[in-house]
């Protein structure tokens, strides 16, 4: 499950020999999805330049491409295979460019094959317990020159890893993310991530430790711990002990975390936030449904009630807390009634942001075979009415922040020139006047919209 050191010093050696080979050439990652194909998309960006590619975002100078993909809902597929349609044209262009696909998407089984057919110029695929690989992929993918596939047999709850000490090469020089734990063994019925990213497994809190210390020490000021559960990290420690230890280090810094489980959101994760100034006060606790028949068929693991109570608890134990949530729409046979519970739900919690997803069947999951689907169009009824009521529940809870000042870390400014930035709850905060991209500002607000506020920089 570990893979140990010196497979890794193997692959760092495979690399050295490549690098003559891929002198002068370039290496793009696409990644499609979440914040985890995020941290594992700058690990194999690192991998490629440690072979000696140089990181572009241009597809048209890349020489090597790896599409980084994402199976979460039918729609992030069909995008996904948009984009690998559109690349023929340039694998036609530039022949001697090699084009591979990973992600969650490469590890589905029913689609490995499939996608190795029907896209015949892809020259390689590799499943998410290969990440640390990509050096030998790129070499046996250069020797063979023939379509490729670095996939595992185990099934599902036997495969996944644990890697360290790979390359990475972050986006950005004062945000990071720092996976702590990888995999989900929860099985909600809708959801195909414990298919494709294997079981749960933690990383040792020294090793989290080590990276999130040297990002301090690199002046990284907003760092995120990540995971599928990330709040049922079981390590040598607990996750709130390990959180605590991550918001101790010398400097000026936030610490956050994504995504969390109910079932997990213990009091003393809450202490934490509330206590730890560096712990930034954003809780993601996804709800999914707000009624306890659908929870159940969604084997969730916890009731409309108990959700409540963890809810409430955060907001009212941590002071300026945005709260924020994932919910399903139109799960099979969600009733009208079923559906306004979970509009209740929202309404009694007042969330500052409410993820709404349209319910995708994935083929292999138990909901998937259930009976009841409802109609597409019912569930984009469902889905608008209820943001309507997210909208308006964000605007009031964003009005009173007016007249307060909030500490903002800034981002420079947006596409349209403004400066902007994010508050310790994650909210977008644009202001008057720029400040230093990575560097923590103090707003008084005077404008509140649904999703964002404005303000003046103070001094
Ligand atoms: N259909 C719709 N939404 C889904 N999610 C996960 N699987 C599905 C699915 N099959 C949503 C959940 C989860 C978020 C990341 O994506 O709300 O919290
Ligand atoms: Fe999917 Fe549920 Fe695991 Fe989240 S907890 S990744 S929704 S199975």
């Amino acid at each position: 499950m570990n893979v140990t050191q010196q497979e890794i010093k193997e692959q760092a050696e495979i690399a050295l020999s490549l690098r003559a080979l891929f002198a002068g050439k370039k290496g793009m990652v696409r990644t499609f999805g979440c914040q985890q194909n995020e941290a594992d998309g700058e690990r194999i960006l690192g991998e490629l330049a440690d072979c000696g590619l140089t990181p572009t975002e241009e597809l048209s100078e890349a020489d090597v491409v790896i599409l980084n993909t994402c199976a979460i809902r039918e729609h992030a597929e069909q995008r996904v295979l948009g984009i690998i349609g559109s690349m023929k044209k340039e694998k036609e262009k530039r022949p001697d460019m090699l084009i591979g696909m990973c992600g969650c998407m490469a590890q589905e089984r029913h689609r490995q094959d499939l996608l190795m057919q029907s896209y015949p110029f892809v020259d390689f695929l590799f499943g998410t317990d290969r990440h640390h690989r990509v050096p030998e992929i790129l070499r046996e993918a250069l020797r063979s020159r023939k379509q490729r596939q670095f996939v595992t047999d185990l099934p599902h709850n036997e495969f996944g890893v644990i890697s360290e000490g790979t390359p990475v090469y972050r986006d950005s020089d004062y945000k990071a993310k720092v996976s702590v734990m990888y995999g989900c063994n929860n099985f909600c019925s809708y959801c195909i991530v414990p298919y494709v990213r294997g079981h749960e497994r933690s990383r040792a809190s020294a090793q989290v430790l080590e990276e999130v210390g040297s990002l301090v020490q690199a002046g990284y000021k907003d760092i995120m711990l990540l995971g599928q559960n990330v709040n049922s990290y079981r390590g040598d420690v607990d996750f709130p002990t390990l959180l605590e230890k991550c918001a101790s280090f010398e400097g000026d810094y936030w610490v956050r975390f994504m995504t969390s489980h109910p079932k997990d959101a213990s009091p003393a994760l809450v202490r934490v936030m509330a206590e730890q100034p560096k712990v930034a006060k954003h809780f993601h606790l996804p709800f999914q449904s707000g009624n306890d028949r659908i929870l159940s068929a969604m084997n969730r693991k916890y009731n409309r009630e108990q959700y409540l109570e963890k809810a409430l608890a955060i907001k009212e134990q941590v002071k300026d807390v945005s709260l924020t949530s994932d919910v399903i729409v139109g799960f099979p046979t969600e009733t009208e009634k079923e559906f306004l519970d979970t509009v209740e739900l929202v309404k009694q919690v007042g969330f500052d942001m409410l993820y709404t997803f349209i319910y995708s069947p994935r083929k292999g999951t138990v909901a998937e075979k259930m009976e009841g689907r409802i109609p597409h169009e019912e569930q984009v009824r469902r889905f608008s009415y209820l943001s309507d009521v997210q909208n308006e529940i964000a605007q009031k809870n964003n009005d009173a922040f007016l007249g307060k000042v909030l500490t903002v870390l800034s981002e420079g400014v947006n596409e349209k020139g403004i400066p902007t930035g994010r508050s310790s709850g994650n909210k977008i905060v644009t202001f008057d006047a720029p400040v230093l991209q990575g560097t923590f500002c103090k707003v008084k607000i005077d404008t509140a919209r649904q999703y964002a506020l404005s303000g003046i920089v103070k001094d």
